[in-house]
């Protein structure tokens, strides 16, 4: 008999939580985390240095089934690994997501990624973190949250970040490219971002991320025990 494996699938726009959520539950549960925007990141970060354009679908798709990725554990924290090249801080900026959101408007790019995210559902359980995990790549998942938050407060979260890493950072510029990426990720029409029918819907602009894990937490348990 297969062992039973958990998914719980959290979904959302950028800079909404997800990723300390995601952190925060993975401790609890003992599930490892799927960051599959990082796989998004990846390949349009490949896609730059060998010169493809980022709406070459048939390039793309042919990228994308070759890709070699991995995610490896280093120092506590997760290193995004191309061809054995870390390319963590590469991926993490604002024009990596922007480039992200174009590659994963293309279906047949979305396609050829999808069994290597269900391939990351092992036992005990998963925690996948994107923005179609329970409506696409995981539609069976036990628990689906859908994490959400103004665009301005995710600008100003975004703004703070930065600033603790000592960039300075442009609120206004940081809000338009958040309103372009959500818009994008939101109208495409493969995979759109939208919460699952079965989804919780957890607005986290004025929550602290305390109130977020709790009320996820219980939402969670009471899934869990149904
Ligand atoms: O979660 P993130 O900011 O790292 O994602 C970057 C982009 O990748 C996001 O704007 C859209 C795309 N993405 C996606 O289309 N589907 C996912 N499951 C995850 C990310």
């Amino acid at each position: 008999m297969q062992p039973k494996v958990t998914v719980i699938a959290v979904d959302g726009p950028g800079g909404a939580g997800k990723g300390e959520l995601c952190i925060r539950l993975s401790r609890k549960y003992g599930f490892a985390i799927l960051d599959s925007g990082a796989i998004y990141r990846v390949l349009a970060y490949a896609a730059l240095q060998k010169n493809i354009p980022l709406d070459d679908e048939e390039k793309l798709t042919v990228l994308a089934q070759n890709l070699n990725l991995s995610f490896r554990e280093v120092n506590n924290a997760v290193a995004v690994m191309l061809d054995n090249e870390d390319v963590t801080s590469g991926i993490r900026n604002e024009a990596a997501g922007n480039a992200a959101s174009k590659v994963a408007v293309l279906p047949q790019v979305r396609a050829a990624l999808l069994q290597r995210q269900r391939d990351f559902a092992v036992a005990p359980g998963l925690i996948a973190d994107g923005r179609d995990m329970g409506t696409v790549v995981f539609p069976d998942a036990a628990v689906k949250i859908f994490l959400d938050a103004s665009a301005e407060e995710r600008a100003r979260r975004r703004v703070s970040q930065l600033a603790l890493r000592g960039v300075k950072a442009d609120y206004d510029s940081i809000l338009r490219e958040i309103a372009e990426r959500d818009f994008r990720d939101r109208n495409r029409a493969t995979a759109p971002l939208k919460p699952a029918e079965d989804a919780l819907v957890l607005d986290s602009t004025t929550l602290s991320i305390e109130e977020v894990v709790e009320t996820a937490v219980t939402f969670i348990e009471s899934k869990l025990a149904s």
